[in-house]
């Protein structure tokens, strides 16, 4: 089954303060490293959206650099992936339980997740209004595998911003599922993030 994988990396990083997919960590550009992690699972395609070697022009919401991407997936794609640039610290093993659970072939998207384990209050300015049961609730990471066919489908028939593909995919009424994410599969979204992704990789490579 060819499974594709679209990688994006535009944005401004506004909270970052600057273009971070170039920045270096443990020596290699962060997008480089999602590159390689799709390259060490096998996947069959991969397409890079930002202004890095290779990559396609963005657009100016997620979203759009998602479009921009997908057109470019082949068309005898069944599965694709979408993963955050953003997210430098993704596994060979998390890819593969992300592709394994849509190998069973019952929905159409398969999203990694984590339990939340802070307390979660729902809040209007200063006032707390009430604790909100955090059972039900978890925080959601990249890669997101969707058929091709209910992602582009989703694409062109909802036009409303989504901060993820799957929101997307469940406003058309798609089935999607979560598998355990990662919690070292965080975003970097403010330099902070890059100071703890580079002490966890010098820490796994004293390990070594
Ligand atoms: N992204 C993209 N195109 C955009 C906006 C975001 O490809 N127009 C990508 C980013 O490259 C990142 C992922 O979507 O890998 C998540 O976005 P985020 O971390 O929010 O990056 P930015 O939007 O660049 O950062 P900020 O929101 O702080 O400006
Ligand atoms: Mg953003």
């Amino acid at each position: 089954m060819r499974t594709a994988a679209v990688i994006v990396a535009a944005g401004s990083g506004t909270r970052f303060g600057g273009p971070k997919h170039t920045v270096r960590l443990a020596n290699v550009e962060l997008w480089q490293r999602s590159v390689d992690a799709f390259v060490a699972a096998g996947t069959d395609q991969i397409v890079v959206v930002g202004d890095v070697p290779g990559g396609l022009a963005g657009g100016p919401r997620r979203r759009d650099s998602v479009a921009i991407g997908l057109a470019a997936v082949a068309p005898d794609t069944e599965w694709v992936l979408i993963h955050d640039a953003a997210r430098p610290l993704i596994t060979v093993e998390l890819i593969a339980r992300v592709r394994e659970r849509s190998l069973v072939g019952d929905v159409d998207g398969v999203i990694p997740a984590i339990p939340v384990t802070d307390t979660i209050k729902s809040v209007d300015g200063e006032s707390v209004l009430m604790t909100v049961d955090r059972s039900t609730l978890v925080l959601v990471q990249t890669p997101q595998a969707f058929r091709l066919s209910a992602l582009r489908e989703a694409h062109s028939a909802d036009q409303l911003d989504a901060t993820d593909d799957a929101a997307m995919v469940e406003r058309q009424g798609g089935s999607v599922v979560h598998v355990m994410g990662d919690p070292m599969n965080f975003k970097i979204t403010v330099p902070e993030d890059l100071v703890l992704a580079s002490a966890w990789l010098r820490a796994a490579a004293d390990r070594e």
